[in-house]
């Protein structure tokens, strides 16, 4: 865990969260986290089912109040703040929702350019540009006039990819992009993950099940267990790790470990 104070910006790490706790009707669910996010990677948090991950996300997205702690972002604390404050740090985010949430009624371009009008004062000629960008962006060039109904699953999520990456958001969120696609509609997202990662300098901080995904693009990894973070660091240091809950979760996973814990 790094030491320098969590409420100045750090270069290294752009959101830092200390000591966060959160109960839901008495049963505690986050039980002191303390998790770190490195900025312009890929950070990946990892768990089974129920262990507090997509809590612990919407509480980063500021959508969730914690009963304490601290959650900092480029050295402020979200927790503290009004919806007022928190929406315009919201700005900094861009969200890629587990089922792409685009509306129905809507073609591909009216859902990419919904919050540029809502949001932006770009004129319609430079809207229409920054649209046939993200959609090349995401390997779907020429779809505009497509409906949802006529996409792949796999296509929806990119096409939800393309509307977050419009608004330029410092930081991406993914929670579980690639579950109910097949391996090659997987690969496909991690790859458009990765690439906007690096093409766009972003922070991205992913939720996920697939322990190929991640081994194949993390820079970071956390391991989420029983409301604490036991593990974290870069895929080699995972592997390398002797804390036996990761070890037996990786090993059911199918990912081969080498820490002395088991032979
Ligand atoms: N708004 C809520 N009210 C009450 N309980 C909640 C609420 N949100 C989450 N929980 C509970 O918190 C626990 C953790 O939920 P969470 O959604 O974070 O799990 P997860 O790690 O994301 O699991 P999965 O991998 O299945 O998505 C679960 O027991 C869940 O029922
Ligand atoms: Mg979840």
């Amino acid at each position: 865990m790094p030491e320098n104070d969590p409420s100045v910006k750090d270069e290294k790490y752009q959101i830092r969260i200390r000591d966060l706790r959160k109960s839901f009707k008495g049963q505690e669910i986050l039980k002191g986290i303390n998790l770190d996010i490195e900025r312009h990677k890929i950070n990946i948090i990892i768990g089974g089912s129920g262990h507090g991950k997509s809590v612990t996300m919407k509480h980063l997205m500021g959508l969730l109040k914690p009963d304490s702690g601290h959650i900092y972002v480029d050295g402020l604390d979200l927790v503290p703040m009004t919806e007022y404050q928190l929406n315009k740090i919201r700005h900094k985010f861009g969200m890629v929702f587990q089922y792409a949430a685009l509306f129905d009624s809507m073609n591909v371009f009216e859902n990419i350019a919904f919050p540029l009008i809502e949001h932006t004062k770009k004129s319609k000629g430079e809207i229409k540009d920054v649209v046939t960008k993200a959609l090349e962006s995401v390997n779907l060039p020429g779809i505009e006039h497509k409906f949802p109904a006529e996409l792949s699953g796999g296509m929806r999520k990119r096409v939800g990819l393309a509307r977050s990456i419009v608004m330029e958001p410092e930081v991406l969120f993914y929670d579980e992009p690639t579950t109910g696609l097949d391996p090659i509609a997987t690969k496909n997202v991690d790859d458009l993950i990765a690439s906007i990662n690096e093409k766009f300098g972003v922070t991205s901080v992913v939720i996920s099940h697939d322990m190929a995904s991640t081994f194949r693009i993390a820079h970071r990894i956390s391991m989420l267990y029983g409301g604490l973070i036991v593990a974290e660091g870069t895929p080699d240091e995972i592997l390398q790790c002797s804390d036996l809950n990761l070890q037996e979760f990786l090993t059911v996973s199918g990912v081969s470990v080498k820490g002395e814990a088991r032979n």
